[in-house]
Order: C-alpha cells, then sequence, then structure tokens
C-alpha cells in the first residue's frame, strides 16, 4: 500500500503541472461535434436533471489504434462531456461499475487511472461490479478513501471492511431556481459473483433495496439506481420497485438505444460496452402518473447514445493520464512478467534472421511489409511497453522462448515469419517440408474483429504474399 500511495502522489504532481500547461494551449480548441446535446435543448420547462451513464469499460481505457474505425476511450469521453456542459449546467455522471477487466497488475494500475480519469471528469458515483471487486479488498479500500467520485453498493456488507463505500448517495441538483435532491443507490447481481470476497457478502437486490428506497423515497425527488446485473434482472426490480425513476443495466449489450426499456414509470437502459458510447438521459421530477403509459414516447425523457467516434478530440488531461499509465506499466516491468506457456511443439522461437539463410527472397520481400515493424509501430504510438499491445506486434510473447524485451529479445520484434508458421528450430535443422501450415485462423488470432474489422484473408494474403523463390534456390 506503501507503495501505491507514493507513487500516486508523485503522478499527481505530474499530472497537475501538466495540466497548468496544457490550459495556457487550451484557448484555440475549436469543436466539430456541435450536433451532441441539440435535441435535449427541447426539453420542458419542468425542472429536469441530465444524466450521463457509463460502465462495463473492462479495462478499456482507449482505443489501440489498429484501425480507423474503432469507438470509445476515456479521452474522447472527456471531450464530449466538456462540450455538453458548455451547454447546460445540471449534469450528473454515473458509473455502472467493472473499471477493470482482467486480474494482475496491469488491470489495477488500469482501475487506477480509470478512477483518476473520472475524477477529471466530475463523476459523482462509481458502483461496485464484480470486476471491480476482483481487484480486492486492499485496491477497493485504497481507491475508496483517495477518490473523489463516491463508491456505492447497496447490497453489499461492508461493515467489516476499511473501505469507505456507502448504500447510497444523496446528490442536490440546482436547476430552475430550484434544489433537486437525487438519490444513486447501486447493486451488483449475485449471479455475476462467483467468489466471495474476503467477507463480503452479496446480499439479494430486492431484499436490500427495500429498506433503503424506503427511506429515500420521501427524501428525494428523483431516484436512479445502478443495477449491475442482466436487464432481465433489472427489469424485474423495476417492477417490484416504481418508486425508481431510472435504472442503468448492464451487462453484454453493445448499442445502449437499443435496448431502453419502460416498466411503468421506469426506464431501464443499459450502459453498453467497453465505453465506446455515451448515454445520456434527461429526466424530470418524479410524476405520480396513475395511467397506463405504454409507450416510452408518450412522456418520454430525451435519451441519447453518443458514438465516441472521430468527431471528438482526445482531451490532453485524460492523454496526460494515459501517458502516466504507460509510464508506470514501463516502471513496473510488466513485459518481463507477462504469463508464458510452453510453446507449440515444445520448439524454440529463433527469429527471421535464422530463415532468411536459406528463404532469402521471402525474407527480403517481407521486410518490406507492415509486419515487420510492427514493433516500432508501438514505439511511435509510445506503447511498446504495454503487455497488452506487444503481444500481436511481435513473435511468441506469450510462449518461453519467444519475445521478452527489446534488449533482451532484439530478433523477436515485430510480426516475423515465426508469428504465422510456429517456431522453427526444429524446422532449420531438418528442413522438414511438414514444417509451419499456415491458414486463415493463424492470422485471426491477431486480425481479429476488434483490432482488424476489415480482415479478408483473401484480400489481405494479396497484399503480402511471399514471392516464388523457386528460382534462387532455397
Ligand atoms: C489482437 C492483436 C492486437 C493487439 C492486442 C494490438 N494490436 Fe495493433 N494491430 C493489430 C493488427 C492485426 C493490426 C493491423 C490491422 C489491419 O490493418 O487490419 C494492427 C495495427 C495497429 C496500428 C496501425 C498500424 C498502421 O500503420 O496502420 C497501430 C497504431 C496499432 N496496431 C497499435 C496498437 C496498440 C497501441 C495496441 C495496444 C493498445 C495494439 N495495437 C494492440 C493487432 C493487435
Ligand atoms: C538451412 C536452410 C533452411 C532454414 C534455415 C529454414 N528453412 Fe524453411 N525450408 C528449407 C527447405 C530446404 C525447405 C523445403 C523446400 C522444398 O522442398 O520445397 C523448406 C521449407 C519451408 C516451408 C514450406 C513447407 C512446405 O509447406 O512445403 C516453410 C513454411 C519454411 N520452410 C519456413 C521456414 C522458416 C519460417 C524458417 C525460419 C524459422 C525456415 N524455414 C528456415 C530450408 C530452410
Ligand atoms: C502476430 C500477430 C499477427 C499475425 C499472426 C498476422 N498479422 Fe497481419 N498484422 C499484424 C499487425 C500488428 C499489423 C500492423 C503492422 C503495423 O503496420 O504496425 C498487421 C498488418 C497486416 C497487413 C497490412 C500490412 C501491409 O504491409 O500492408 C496485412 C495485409 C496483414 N497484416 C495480413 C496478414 C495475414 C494474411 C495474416 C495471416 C496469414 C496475418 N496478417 C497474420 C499482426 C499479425
Ligand atoms: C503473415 C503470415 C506469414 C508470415 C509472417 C510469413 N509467412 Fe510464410 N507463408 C504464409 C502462408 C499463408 C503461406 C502459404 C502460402 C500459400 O498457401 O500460398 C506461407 C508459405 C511459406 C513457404 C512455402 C513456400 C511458398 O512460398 O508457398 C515458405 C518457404 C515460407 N512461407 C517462408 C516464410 C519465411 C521465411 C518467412 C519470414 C521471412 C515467412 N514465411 C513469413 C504466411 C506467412
Amino acid at each position: 500500500m506503501i507503495r501505491i500511495c507514493s507513487k500516486i502522489l508523485i503522478l499527481k504532481t505530474l499530472v497537475y503541472i501538466s495540466l497548468l500547461l496544457i490550459l495556457f494551449n487550451q484557448g484555440c480548441n475549436s469543436h466539430s461535434e456541435k450536433e451532441i446535446g441539440e435535441k435535449r435543448n427541447k426539453a420542458s420547462s419542468a425542472p429536469t436533471i441530465h444524466v450521463v451513464f457509463t460502465g462495463e469499460e473492462n479495462g478499456y481505457l482507449e482505443p489501440c489504434g489498429c484501425s480507423e474505425v474503432q469507438l470509445g476511450g476515456l479521452s474522447k469521453r472527456h471531450t464530449l462531456i466538456n462540450h455538453l456542459r458548455e451547454k447546460d449546467g445540471n449534469w450528473i455522471l454515473l458509473s455502472l461499475g467493472d473499471l477493470p477487466g482482467k486480474v494482475g497488475r496491469q488491470d489495477e494500475i488500469k482501475m487506477e487511472t480509470a478512477l483518476e480519469a473520472l475524477d477529471l471528469m466530475g463523476y459523482v458515483a462509481h458502483n461496485i461490479g464484480e470486476k471491480d471487486l476482483n481487484m480486492g479488498v486492499d485496491l477497493l479500500g485504497y481507491l475508496s478513501q483517495i477518490s473523489n467520485v463516491d463508491f456505492i453498493s447497496s447490497n453489499m456488507d461492508f461493515t467489516t471492511q476499511v473501505l469507505k463505500i456507502k448504500p447510497y448517495v444523496i446528490k442536490e441538483i440546482k436547476t430552475k431556481g430550484t434544489t433537486l435532491k437525487v438519490g444513486i443507490l447501486g447493486i451488483v447481481s449475485p449471479r455475476l459473483i462467483e467468489n466471495t470476497y474476503h467477507g463480503m457478502e452479496v446480499m439479494d437486490p430486492v431484499l436490500s433495496l427495500k429498506p433503503l428506497l424506503s427511506d429515500l423515497r420521501d427524501k428525494t425527488d428523483i431516484l436512479i439506481l445502478l443495477s449491475h446485473a442482466e436487464m432481465e434482472e433489472s427489469i424485474k426490480i423495476a417492477e417490484v420497485y416504481p418508486e425508481l425513476d431510472l435504472i442503468i443495466s448492464g451487462h453484454l449489450v453493445d448499442r445502449p438505444d437499443l435496448y431502453l426499456k419502460k416498466v411503468n414509470n421506469t426506464y431501464v437502459i443499459p450502459v453498453g460496452e467497453k465505453g465506446k458510447y455515451v448515454g445520456e438521459i434527461t429526466l424530470s421530477t418524479r410524476q405520480k402518473e396513475s395511467g397506463e403509459d405504454e409507450h416510452a414516447n408518450s412522456s418520454s425523457p430525451v435519451i441519447e447514445t453518443i458514438p465516441l467516434d472521430g468527431r471528438f478530440e482526445d482531451s490532453p488531461e485524460i492523454a496526460m493520464l494515459l501517458k502516466i499509465y504507460q509510464q508506470r506499466l514501463k516502471d513496473e516491468d510488466l513485459l518481463a512478467q507477462v504469463f508464458k506457456s510452453d510453446p507449440p511443439s515444445n520448439l524454440t522461437y529463433i527469429g527471421n534472421d535464422d530463415c532468411a539463410v536459406c528463404h532469402n527472397k521471402i525474407f527480403k520481400h517481407g521486410e518490406e511489409t507492415g509486419h515487420a515493424s510492427a514493433y516500432e509501430t508501438l514505439v511511435k504510438s509510445e506503447h511498446e511497453y504495454d503487455p497488452e499491445c506487444v503481444e500481436c506486434h511481435v513473435i511468441g510473447l506469450n510462449y518461453i522462448t519467444g519475445f521478452e524485451t527489446i534488449e533482451s529479445t532484439p530478433k523477436l520484434k515485430g510480426v516475423g515469419c515465426e508469428s504465422c508458421h510456429g517456431p522453427g528450430s526444429d524446422h532449420k535443422e531438418t528442413l522438414s517440408k511438414d514444417y509451419g501450415k499456415v491458414g486463415v485462423e493463424n492470422c485471426e488470432i491477431c486480425h481479429n474483429d476488434e483490432h482488424s474489422p476489415h480482415f479478408d484473408f483473401k484480400d489481405y494474403w494479396q497484399k503480402i504474399k511471399h514471392p516464388r523463390e523457386k528460382e534462387k534456390g532455397g
């Protein structure tokens, strides 16, 4: 813990110095995303609040840049939020939970980084998802203490822990001459929890919410539940508690607006995945309507789902946080800690140079393709110490005898012969013709939907296919 604390202090100082520098340069920033938020300006005269909701980042802090069509990223999100704030004051920013993706040191650093970003953007609450819980009590406890973002969980018992996690929060929002009290609660579905968390018990959401809601009902004007559960379960909660105005839900849904449901007077809407879209909803004070209001449109709040695409520039402040994140990966030498399994057929990676001796034509041609400079691509974007990037931009990172660091294994940088053909130690000796059959599936390890959405074997292989090596002998 000491280690994290002192690191954070230094990092924070760095961030603030950078922020000062950035502020000097900001005057000339122009926004090209004018149309965003226009719908909202036509809202009614009743007092309203605007809610921005995101979640289930699952460790996705930024698009990797592998393909130009990728959406999302904290940095673009910040630009959007700044833009929304310019138009209107009363925003409330909520996070559904699951900032990290996997378990391990890199995701711990990710969670800290993501939380600093939420803090910077002015989020008021972060609900605890199962992946946040996976980070363990120490980190959650520490982060809950230092962050300005309130951690909430209405169905976990934290009384025995040193965690600053609240069952709910009430936020006061000044709007149109009045002050609205917004109650925010948060649950995680027990169905998503596999382990027990150091004595933290996850209780039935419906039962847990009952006493809290009967307390909050009269104290608040608007009630919002962050429901870290599947839509089906969130809808059931809406059926039991009509006093909830809005339920922000999860799990595993792509685009939020396609799934909006209205249950009596409660809107249930998912966040979508990986922060690719930002959901925005304008709510007015609770109406005790009695009529059957089947259609979301008849008295519907304004809802927008905004894809974070190329319209949004990167926010310099978050870009700086992400730079520090990369620096921490380097400082902690995470590349050296990547888990390595036995290489295919227990062979050894030897590097392109060894193949060149006999397959010179193919080698020379290979040097001219993008594959050969895949490592340099990472250096250019300052991601060469990020194991999650290096994995696909070198030979065999995840295997014993594969790439380790640029100093210890310089011959294995870039996508090389053995990235497709497999380790070549044996073939080099036996010259076996059985070696190295390659098919689409070998490409798709790296050219997957996320990193290479336009991948088509025929097209792609055509661009890089080997020259015939017959004449020169091989
Ligand atoms: C699953 C494998 C994979 C991972 C992980 C990965 N990349 Fe890539 N990357 C690719 C592939 C495949 C391409 C080529 C995509 C295409 O052209 O269709 C690519 C292309 C790129 C390009 C564009 C190169 C160019 O000149 O057009 C950049 C930049 C890049 N990656 C950076 C990164 C960064 C930064 C990370 C980590 C955040 C990363 N990559 C993680 C597979 C990966
Ligand atoms: C000492 C020379 C030598 C070295 C070193 C060598 N090869 Fe070969 N390779 C050969 C010969 C000879 C053949 C058989 C060619 C033939 O009969 O068509 C062959 C065949 C192949 C084949 C084709 C198998 C098939 O389907 O017919 C692949 C793929 C291959 N080599 C890849 C590599 C790679 C990758 C490396 C480096 C890891 C490498 N070779 C290193 C000599 C070598
Ligand atoms: C180990 C991961 C990996 C494997 C396996 C892989 N690629 Fe790539 N590929 C990449 C990366 C990374 C890039 C981007 C390189 C860059 O520009 O930095 C890329 C880029 C490309 C490009 C654009 C490069 C250029 O010169 O225009 C083509 C085409 C391509 N890959 C085809 C294929 C095909 C076909 C296969 C399978 C036979 C394949 N790749 C297998 C990682 C991989
Ligand atoms: C992007 C993946 C990829 C990389 C990298 C790659 N190869 Fe290949 N290689 C293939 C595929 C796919 C084939 C099968 C070609 C076919 O079926 O027409 C092949 C075929 C071969 C063959 C069989 C002869 C031929 O031309 O069909 C040899 C030899 C060979 N590769 C050697 C190499 C060497 C040496 C390197 C590194 C300098 C290398 N390859 C890098 C995908 C790759």
